[in-house]
């Protein structure tokens, strides 16, 4: 009942219940001001995300010195409250909050693991709009993952930061409702010491601007993007601009150790990112791009127009895999992590396309190859539809999950598979998708029951029959 949910929710959130309004009966429950869930509600992250907002724009001004590591940040959020709220949280680890306002008026806050719970004078309607302005600094501490996500969120490196939060480590660097199930749009505003660049997603807003020793950089990202897509990834670049073939602005950058790779990125990202616009369909947004940092991360992430190399030059096919994520991943965002081979299973399939279009190995052998592994591999035993909260980026979930397309692609035919990747491209731009949704479209556009096919591919822990 509506009385049990409070109590929990009260108690997670570490407040106390004595000064909340009186819990209403359950046919009123509109009228009601109550805490914003600690959560999203995504079962496997319970604690990711916010619950009773939907934010729609995030304004992010931080400023950043590498000799102290320390970031000096104010975040200005703008929201809509999807219930009644008494109070709501936020995501932040570690930093220090100085200052919590709402609509101009301070608000009280408390701090608890991971949650910033946010209690405004007055409570906030549903539905009503509200823009919290959050003041914070210290030395950002990225997360670091014993399972098989390594580290994550704002890195340090020795000229600056390589920020790259996927899955969750968007607040190691700001306040944020830090879930792919809310995209919002941003602006940056990242200040850095003379002679330093800053990268974040989206266009450059004007020309940076230099006072006093320090640099300031203005970004925009005007398409909606989920938290752990964002960056303001610093330090020392060289940097290459211009259009693709057909018209995309695109932008690559190197660490200066990375030199040797500049033109090659540039080439490779614009004749990609063109290629991509006629397999998908249109490119969805502003730019293109890609950054090669001095980071030995260990792997790349899909940052939002600007795909970031974590210490290596990457090869045309990594750059195929980061650059096919800005459809699917990126403009069509998964809702719930489980569902992460919709981005990985896709970017990697995307990968032997890549491959095949340049006369190497073909997307069949790629499947062959991968097919002859014997019933004891542990591909196997994972089904890659249902990614697993603490091993979330197993090979299955990339490469089993690319071969359930290719499974797909022979059960329907070239035609309607191409068509149906750009249908679902098209149909879901900007927007959320699940699993069973990519399963219906393919079964209505071929007029095949496809269950036992995905079921075999996705779902069981063993290898599916030929
Ligand atoms: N999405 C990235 C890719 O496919 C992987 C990100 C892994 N994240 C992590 N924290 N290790 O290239
Ligand atoms: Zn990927």
């Amino acid at each position: 009942s509506g009385v049990v949910a409070l109590v929990v929710l009260g108690s997670v959130v570490g407040c106390s219940l004595t000064d909340e309004p009186t819990p209403p009966a359950v046919h009123h429950t509109e009228a009601a001001y109550r805490p914003g869930a600690p959560g999203i509600g995504d079962p496997d992250f319970p604690d990711d995300g916010n619950g009773g907002y939907d934010v729609a724009h995030y304004d992010l001004d931080v400023d950043y010195t590498p000799a102290t590591r320390r970031l000096e940040g104010v975040a200005t959020i703008r929201a809509a409250a999807t219930q009644g709220l008494s109070s709501f949280n936020l995501d932040l680890a570690g930093l220090d909050v100085r200052k919590v306002s709402l609509d101009g008026k301070s608000a009280t806050f408390s701090r608890r693991g991971d949650e910033l719970t946010v209690r405004p004078e007055r409570p906030i309607d549903a539905n009503d709009e509200f823009t919290v302005e959050v003041t914070y600094d210290g030395v950002p501490n990225p997360a670091k993952d014993t399972g098989n996500l390594g580290t994550f969120g704002f890195m340090p490196t020795s000229d600056g930061a390589f920020v790259a939060s996927e899955p969750d480590g968007s607040k190691t660097w700001f306040p944020s409702n830090d879930h792919p199930a809310d995209k919002a749009t941003y602006a940056f505003e990242i200040t850095v010491p003379a002679g330093l660049t800053a990268l974040a997603n989206g266009e450059q807003v004007g020309q940076p601007k230099t006072a006093g020793g320090k640099t300031t950089f203005r970004w925009r990202e005007r398409h909606p993007m989920a938290t752990y897509l964002a960056t303001a990834t610093l330090g020392k670049f060289e940097l290459r601009q211009g259009k693709t073939a057909s018209g995309i602005p695109t932008l690559a950058a190197t660490d200066p150790a990375f030199k040797s790779g500049l033109d090659r990125l540039y080439t490779s990202t614009a004749e990609i990112t063109d290629h991509w616009a006629k397999v998908f369909g249109p490119y969805p947004f502003s730019s293109t791009g890609g950054v090669i940092d001095n980071y030995t991360a260990g792997y790349a992430l899909e940052n939002q127009t600007k795909p970031l190399y974590g210490g290596f030059d990457p090869d045309e096919v990594i750059v195929a895999h980061e650059l096919a994520h800005q459809w699917f991943g990126n403009s069509l965002t998964i809702w719930r992590w489980k569902d992460l081979w919709l981005n990985e299973g896709f970017a990697t399939y995307a990968e032997w396309m890549w491959s095949e279009h340049k006369g190497r190995k073909t997307v069949e052998e790629f499947f062959t190859e991968f097919n002859n592994r014997p019933d004891s591999d542990p591909m196997w035993s994972y089904p890659p539809g249902r990614a697993k909260p603490d091993d979330l980026f197993n090979q299955s979930v990339y490469t089993r999950g690319g071969m359930a397309l290719h499974a797909l692609r022979k059960a329907i035919g070239d035609e309607t598979f191409f068509k149906l990747l750009r249908t679902w491209a098209a149909e879901h731009r900007y927007g959320h998708v699940t699993t069973e949704k990519f399963i219906d479209l393919a079964e209505r556009m071929s007029g095949k029951d496809l269950n036992p096919l995905f079921d075999a591919w996705l779902f069981q822990p063993r290898k599916p029959a030929a």
